[in-house]
């Protein structure tokens, strides 16, 4: 019945996957003579290279699952009537590609116990219908960041921290030819003359690629994957990310409409935030977000939502953030919400907070409150506003009211790390309040952070509006937490 699949005369040579890099030696740390006997001594620098999680036997019967399913792999895809497989659903499929295999299997006398076989059947089903060895980790739920550093290294964010996985790619055409499949599946190239690519892959992840000859050791993937159920309010807190206390205060905040910019660095934790701040809004609002790739997933019925996209091949098409967002204004939203400023949209964006559009949010990329205002600043400077300083930073001053700052902390944690008020303007400069803060008092043997979070005893600018609004938070909400 499936004789069409069997084994052609000669198979190929098969290169045999290559032993996962084998963990650097940490240097023994030098002996001190006798004329530095009193200096400081350095720590060692810990060198954690990429440790393969798999034990040798576990490796070797991988590489040769994995040399079986190249072959085997090719011979599908050589076979297969692709056409008709589209049509087939996917246990029909799932069952066809398990009785193909156990076929070569069997004429080539290759024995595989129950496990193997499965897996095997497995991988070539998401070889033939998903992105090969991407697709295990895409499906495993504890993965949030994919990060693929050429054929041979794929790096996934667990829990907070970073760690290598014994996944790889055959070689690098493998590699690409993944990649072509999910560029091709949104209407888009990536090759030699277009070497990097921006999309979204259709479960909602986001997807990002470079290729080389500008990615100089093998094609450079990372994936945000997308989470069915972002972090609410409640989990946030539950994780230590920040205090009931501030969340009481950011609900204030967002439902008496102030503007807020969360502020963090990548992967900070800012499009979590703000979408967890975002549950604070009215359901009769009318919200509309504009976002680069659409990651936020808005609680409320009435939402419109809007993603830029950037130039095709020819450099055509493209429509900004900066379009989408004056093209939002003639919508009569109540808020904006903009995934992430980063461009010239921050002048339609600042001006939407100041005329009528109040209770907008953005994030941007910035280390603190203080560093996100500069980076505002060289935003509208690139944009090519000629205004002097002075009149920006009021612009600034009245537009933003609150600056909120995500961090991921050394130990992979990720913490609201302070809230901060914009009060208006001292001569030139901005004046802002913080409220909150983490405070960082030391580090565990295991260089887990130890901290708190405190307020700051600085009563809010704004606690006379939150009673006016109904949100009279209790004095005590600002007052230092004793330790
Ligand atoms: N407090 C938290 N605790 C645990 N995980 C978190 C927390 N905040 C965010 N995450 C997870 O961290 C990852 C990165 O978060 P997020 O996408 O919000 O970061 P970001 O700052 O917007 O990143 P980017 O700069 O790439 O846009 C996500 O997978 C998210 O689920
Ligand atoms: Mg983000």
């Amino acid at each position: 019945m499936f004789s069409r699949y069997k084994k052609q005369p000669a198979a190929q040579p098969v290169e045999s996957a290559p032993a996962p890099q084998a963990a650097a030696q940490t240097p023994a740390p030098k002996k001190a003579t006798t004329a530095s006997a009193n200096a400081v001594a350095r720590r060692p620098i810990q060198k954690k290279a990429a440790e393969p999680v798999a034990s040798d036997r576990d490796r070797k019967r991988k590489e040769r699952l994995s040399e079986i399913k190249i072959e085997m792999h090719r011979e599908l895809l050589e076979n297969l009537n692709l056409a008709a497989l589209e049509k087939a659903g996917e246990s029909e499929l799932r069952a066809e590609i398990s009785a193909i295999s156990s076929e070569i299997l069997e004429s080539r006398d290759i024995v595989l116990n129950r496990e193997d076989r499965s897996q095997l059947t497995k991988e070539l089903y998401d070889e033939v219908t998903g992105l090969g060895p991407l697709e295990t980790l895409l499906q495993d739920d504890s993965v949030n960041d994919i990060l693929v550093n050429g054929p041979q290294q794929i790096f996934v964010e667990r829990h907070g921290k970073l760690e290598i996985s014994d996944i790889t790619f055959k070689d690098e055409k493998h590699l690409m030819r993944i990649i072509d499949k999910i560029v091709s599946a949104v209407g888009r190239r990536v090759d030699e003359s277009n070497p990097y690519v921006d999309a979204r892959l259709a479960d909602g992840s986001r997807f990002n690629a470079m290729v080389p000859p500008i990615a100089v050791d093998g094609s450079l993937v990372s994936i945000r994957k997308f989470k069915k159920d972002k972090l609410a309010i409640d989990d946030l807190v539950n994780f230590g990310a920040f205090t009931e206390e501030m969340a009481a205060y950011l609900q204030a905040a967002v439902s008496t409409r102030l503007n807020i910019i969360v502020s963090g660095g990548t992967g900070s934790g800012k499009t979590t935030t703000l979408n967890a701040l975002s549950s604070f809004i009215d359901d009769a609002e009318r919200i509309l977000t504009i976002e680069d790739t659409a990651e936020l997933q808005l609680q409320q019925t009435h939402v419109g939502r809007m993603e830029s996209r950037p130039p095709n091949v020819e450099g055509k098409g493209e429509v900004s953030p900066r379009d989408c967002l004056k093209n939002a204004l003639r919508m009569r939203p109540d808020r904006i919400i903009v995934g992430e400023t980063r461009g010239a949209e921050v002048i339609d964006m600042l001006q939407a907070m100041n005329t009528g559009h109040d209770g907008s949010m953005t994030t941007i990329h910035a280390n603190s409150a203080r560093d996100g205002i500069s980076r505002l600043e060289n935003m509208i400077a690139m944009a090519g506003i000629e205004m002097p300083l002075k009149a920006v930073r009021s612009q600034i001053s009245s537009a933003v009211n609150l600056i909120v700052q995500a961090s991921r902390l050394q130990d992979g944690s990720r913490r609201m790390t302070s809230i901060t008020e914009i009060t208006g303007m001292e001569g030139d400069v901005i004046s802002m309040q913080e409220i909150f803060k983490f405070q960082r008092v030391g580090l565990t043997p295991d260089n887990k952070i130890i901290g708190h979070f405190t307020a700051t005893g600085v009563r809010s600018h704004y606690s006379e509006r939150f009673r006016l609004w109904g949100f009279d938070l209790p004095p005590s909400i600002y007052e230092p937490t004793a330790i």
